[in-house]
């Protein structure tokens, strides 16, 4: 209803910043949106605003300087890297005669067109129109105020504003309780999920660190990767096999300093996927000289959607970018900084150090492998031919007792299966003996 495609749109890109020197990397993200978006740039201007003007943000003078130089380049579209309240908004776009837009707007133009799936769709939509409804409305009431008792105005039957405030609202109303009703599906999911006892790892990220190109990896399957931010929107979930047993593994949004309010609240329920999660593997681009900075941002997030305290495992991916760089585990007692998260490098696209990343993920999950002699009577038979059966017997001996079998197998497989075959000797083998990496 409110998607507006941006292909091919000239956009001047303002960066306003207070306090110290402005930062480079926060230009270069703040590029890397307006692309994202679709969006060329024109040119970048600066503007200080440690007194920020209530009703422009920036000052008069650099007002006039944008309008230059948004003549002198063509530009059709102003992207402020900011909040704007309602009024800031109308007003620049009243002296600049162009469309602005600040930051939430841009990025909830990105994720409109990102969502795929119909839940990411509805939520998108219901937050472009929150976003918007308060500019609309706001916008009109003030209109209405400047021509309070004007001739015509109280015509006979509803004004626009009242219909469309109406329309606007009807459609809020119908967009949330489709939403509820997809949550109750997906809530229904999750509890078919956790029924099968699979543990639960999520990817989580900053934008374009390479989640989806490690689930591809991880799980053989194609979800979407490519070289824009939001590339994935909606999580996609998949049962994957690795060293020990089987997890559900999940993709996630990526993330974003700053990501507005109303953008973290709309996302709830898709990063429900990370909040429920036995393990994040949160994924970092390590060839990123901010990756420390990334990190800090993507915890942030994690805990304003309350998945702050759930176990990570870092991921330093994209090692090929980095001379010299082998895929290596830093273990916990390695790491220098206070989070003492453990480390994988890898690199994603080769695959390189994929194994490894697996075999942690494995001991993390608690899924390590029971390795031994296992002594069979001959009436069991029966557990004989399904240990065959799950492939992991490596060696056998038979005499006039039964059988002398050498397994390897998951520990979850091997308490299932001691509990199932009531006093077989299959307990002898437990506990587990420590993997060796
Ligand atoms: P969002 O959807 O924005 O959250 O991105 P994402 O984290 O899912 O990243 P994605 O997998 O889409 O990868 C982003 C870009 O990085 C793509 O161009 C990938 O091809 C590239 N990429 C991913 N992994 C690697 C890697 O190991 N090495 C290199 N050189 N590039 C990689």
């Amino acid at each position: 209803m409110f998607d507006r495609s941006r292909k091919g749109e000239h956009a001047l890109l303002i960066q306003p910043f207070s306090g110290g020197p402005l930062q480079e990397d926060v230009l270069e993200e703040f590029s890397d949106l307006a692309r994202s978006a679709g969006a060329t740039i024109a040119t970048t201007l600066t503007a200080r605003i440690d007194r920020p003007s209530p009703s422009t943000l920036i000052g008069s003078g650099k007002l006039e300087e944008v309008k230059a130089a948004a003549d002198a380049t063509g530009a059709d579209l102003i992207l402020v890297n900011h909040m704007l309240s309602p009024v800031q908004e109308r007003n620049l776009e009243r002296q600049l005669e162009r469309r602005v837009i600040d930051r939430t707007g841009l990025i909830l133009d990105i994720f409109a067109q990102r969502a795929r799936s119909h839940e990411g769709k509805l939520q998108v939509e219901l937050a472009q129109l929150r976003h918007l409804a308060t500019r609309l409305v706001r916008g009109w009431t003030h209109l209405e105020r400047q021509r309070g008792g004007s001739i015509g105005l109280r015509g006979p039957g509803e004004t626009q504003l009242e219909t469309d405030r109406r329309l606007l609202q009807k459609r809020v109303e119908q967009l949330q309780k489709r939403l509820d009703k997809v949550e109750v599906q997906r809530t229904q999911m999750r509890r078919a999920r956790v029924r099968s006892e699979l543990p639960r790892v999520a990817l989580v990220g900053y934008t374009n660190a390479g989640k989806s190109t490690l689930f591809n990896t991880l799980s053989g399957a194609e979800a979407y990767a490519a070289d824009q931010l939001f590339a994935t929107l909606d999580p996609t979930v998949r049962r994957i096999a690795i060293p020990g047993g089987h997890v559900v593994l999940a993709d996630t949004v990526g993330f974003v300093r700053d990501l507005p309010h109303e953008l973290v609240a709309a996302f709830r329920s898709t990063l429900s996927e990370a909040r429920e999660a036995d393990l994040l593997l949160h994924v970092v681009d390590a060839s990123d000289p901010l990756r420390e900075e990334r990190i800090a941002q993507v915890d942030e997030v994690l805990q304003a959607v309350g998945a702050g305290d759930i176990p990570q495992l870092l991921v330093f991916n994209k090692i090929d970018r980095i001379d010299g760089a082998e895929p290596r585990h830093d273990a916990q007692d390695g790491i220098p900084d206070e989070s003492r998260r453990e480390r994988v490098w890898i690199s994603a696209r080769d695959g390189r150090g994929l194994d490894l990343l697996e075999q942690v993920l494995g001991r993390r999950l608690g899924l390590q492998r029971v390795r031994g002699s296992l002594r069979l009577p001959s009436s069991a038979g029966r557990l004989r031919s399904r240990l065959h059966r799950l492939d992991v017997v490596q060696g056998e001996q038979a005499d006039e007792d039964g059988w002398l079998l050498q397994v390897d197998l998951p520990l979850m497989e091997a308490q299932r299966l001691a509990g199932e075959a009531d006093g077989v000797p299959l307990r002898a083998l437990l506990p587990v003996q420590e993997p060796d990496y």
